[in-house]
């Protein structure tokens, strides 16, 4: 044993050495597409999404804490009652200075000159529509100007000013002093698509209403504009219905700790509506609709053994008078809840098998001609849900499946393209605008789908205008939306999935068609990464780097 050791340690040394070696080609090999080893600052600094038009200076002002101020202008047409904007003030001066804990360090000094003291934001339209909901009509646009004598936010409505003074907060960085400063500036900007969506889903793993409020926090600081909230499914139903109280009673993973409250989905559409984002609820049917069936009789159809019931159940009974009756109630009151003109009626991923062992759906079938083909029977029952919610004065967004079953749509319909490759989803842009719809891209952008490496190059590449078309057809592309489903995704692992990740969809949808350099794009998108992390969200880093203020924890 003696004379052997020093052999066996060499040998081991000599594994070790090669492990290393092996080990550092793989990573080599693995990572030869990086853009950059080093992040660089980018000409742009660390604007994200990078606006319209910029021009920046070398000209530095210094700011303080103690001294700057962001406040209305004289011209603007809405004073301190505007409380969205306040409100904003306050947060933003928070971003650029950190909690008044933190400034008191600062407290003390003054700026060496040339010093800015404030920024005046000027509201110019005479509606400011500080107390509206955004839509997807909303003016988003404002222009920034900063230089030694003034810095000024103009924006027709609130929304554009929320916008510019997360690009002011953008422009403000440390000298190597730590001292706060910003360059002279002049920016024009607005979005390239209206509608700019993430979606999140409440119903695979239930979203504590904290971790839908910080994430709709970090789409305010992405510009994003809709939360497209998946807040129902199969495996649980956590809305709270006043209606239909059982439904979530039943359906919920818990009656009460596992629920969102009509007070708390109050709080997520006012806290979302202060930063400019829709809030779009999604009541899927009439498939994924499992936990409904919990606390609602005879909503599901019985799937059929032979000639007797199962015990299981398939989707939503479309032969039924009960379950219109049931949509219709249930529908009303989603109406009223949620604020938006547009409502998310699902319409994905129907199974058959259960409706083909059902005698009463096989004679119902036969009654009206409809054969075997059962996705006559899934256009028949979407038909009477889309006059039901019709009728409440909401517009409609549906799964793509529901435009491929050739069920009539109201002209205003949003179509979702979900499915398929790059070509598959192109060609299903194509026809869904050549039948004059508008339409949402989604495919792309299922953020859900995780890989080693830095997968956000291909969601950034992507284009939702990128398929053959005329110019009339591209028009009617009003944005997309990066999906976030639930299997593997809970409160614990939610930010980090989705941020930065969702940032290059965020300024896919927001910058102009040419911005496509993915070498500025990493030097600026893991700067926006630091500032997200400094503001205290655990955004995943891109590759190998470092934050001036690394994470910490809560
Ligand atoms: C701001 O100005 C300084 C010089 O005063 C310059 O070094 C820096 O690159 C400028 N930053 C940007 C983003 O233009
Ligand atoms: C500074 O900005 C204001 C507001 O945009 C503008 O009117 C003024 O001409 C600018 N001054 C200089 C020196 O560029
Ligand atoms: C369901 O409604 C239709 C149309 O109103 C009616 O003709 C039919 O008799 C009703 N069926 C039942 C079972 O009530
Ligand atoms: C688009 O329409 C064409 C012509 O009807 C059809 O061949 C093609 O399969 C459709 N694309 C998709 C993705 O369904």
């Amino acid at each position: 044993m003696k004379l052997a050791a020093p052999p066996l340690l060499l040998l081991l040394l000599l594994l070790a050495v090669l492990g290393f070696c092996w080990g550092r080609q793989h990573h080599d090999n693995d990572e030869d597409d990086e853009p950059e080893l080093l992040v660089q600052p980018s000409r742009f600094g660390s604007l994200w999404p990078l606006p319209q038009k910029v021009q920046l200076s070398r000209d530095a002002l210094k700011l303080t804490g103690l001294s700057f101020r962001i406040v209305d202008g004289k011209e603007s047409t809405v004073g301190a009652s505007c409380a969205l904007l306040q409100n904003a003030y306050r947060r933003y001066y928070e971003y650029i200075f950190g909690s008044p804990k933190r400034q008191g360090l600062y407290k003390s000094r003054r700026a060496a000159p040339p010093e800015l003291t404030e920024l005046q934001v000027v509201i110019t339209s005479t509606d400011s529509e500080c107390d509206a909901y955004p839509s997807v009509n909303s003016d988003e646009s404002y222009e920034l100007s900063v230089n030694r004598s003034s810095a000024i936010l103009k924006a027709p409505k609130v929304w554009g000013a929320l916008h510019g003074l997360e690009t002011f907060s953008q422009l403000v960085y440390e000298d190597e002093h730590g001292a706060k400063t910003i360059n002279a500036t002049v920016i024009s900007d607005f979005p390239r698509f209206a509608y700019r969506g993430i979606l999140l889903d409440s119903s695979r793993h239930f979203l504590p209403v904290q971790v839908l409020l910080a994430n709709l926090e970090t789409m305010a600081m992405n510009k994003i504009n809709v939360f497209h909230w998946h807040i129902v499914d199969d495996p649980s139903f956590p809305y709270l219905s006043r209606t239909f109280p059982q439904l979530s009673q039943q359906g919920a993973y818990h009656p009460y700790t596992h629920v969102y409250t009509p007070a708390d989905v109050k709080m997520v559409i006012e806290f979302a509506r202060l930063r400019g984002i829709r809030v779009i609820p999604e009541f899927d049917t009439p498939g994924h609709t499992q936990s409904w069936g919990k606390g609602q009789k005879d909503l599901l159809t019985p799937c059929y053994s032979g000639s007797t019931p199962s015990g299981s159940f398939g989707p939503v009974n479309p032969i039924l008078n009960t379950t219109y009756d049931f949509m219709k109630a249930f529908f009303k009151e989603v109406s009223t809840v949620f604020p938006d003109a547009y409502v998310h009626l699902g319409g994905d991923e129907v199974d058959f098998t259960c409706w083909r062992t059902n005698p009463d759906i096989q004679r119902f079938m036969e009654q009206h001609s409809f054969g075997k083909d059962y996705s006559k029977l899934e256009s028949f029952y979407i038909q009477k849900l889309l006059d039901i919610v019709g009728g409440t004065n909401k517009g409609y967004i549906i799964w793509q499946e529901v435009f491929d079953n050739g069920v009539k749509l109201k002209a205003d319909t949003i179509i979702h393209v979900w499915k398929g490759n790059q070509q598959q989803y192109q060609s299903e842009m194509a026809n869904v605008t050549s039948a004059g719809y508008k339409t949402l891209l989604s495919t792309p952008w299922y953020l859900n789908r995780i890989s080693y490496g830095q997968d956000w190059h291909v969601h950034y590449k992507a284009d939702p205008q990128d398929f053959t078309g005329t110019a009339e057809q591209k028009k009617l592309v009003i944005g997309g939306e990066a999906c976030l489903w639930g299997e593997y995704v809970d409160g614990t692992n939610l930010t980090p999935r989705l941020w930065p990740r969702a940032s290059a969809v965020a300024e896919r949808l927001w910058s102009a068609k040419d911005v496509t350099n993915l070498g500025d794009a990493y030097n600026r998108l893991s700067a926006h990464r630091c500032r997200m992390v400094e503001r205290g969200i655990a955004a995943e880093p891109l590759f190998v780097s470092s934050c001036p203020r690394e994470y910490r924890g809560i």
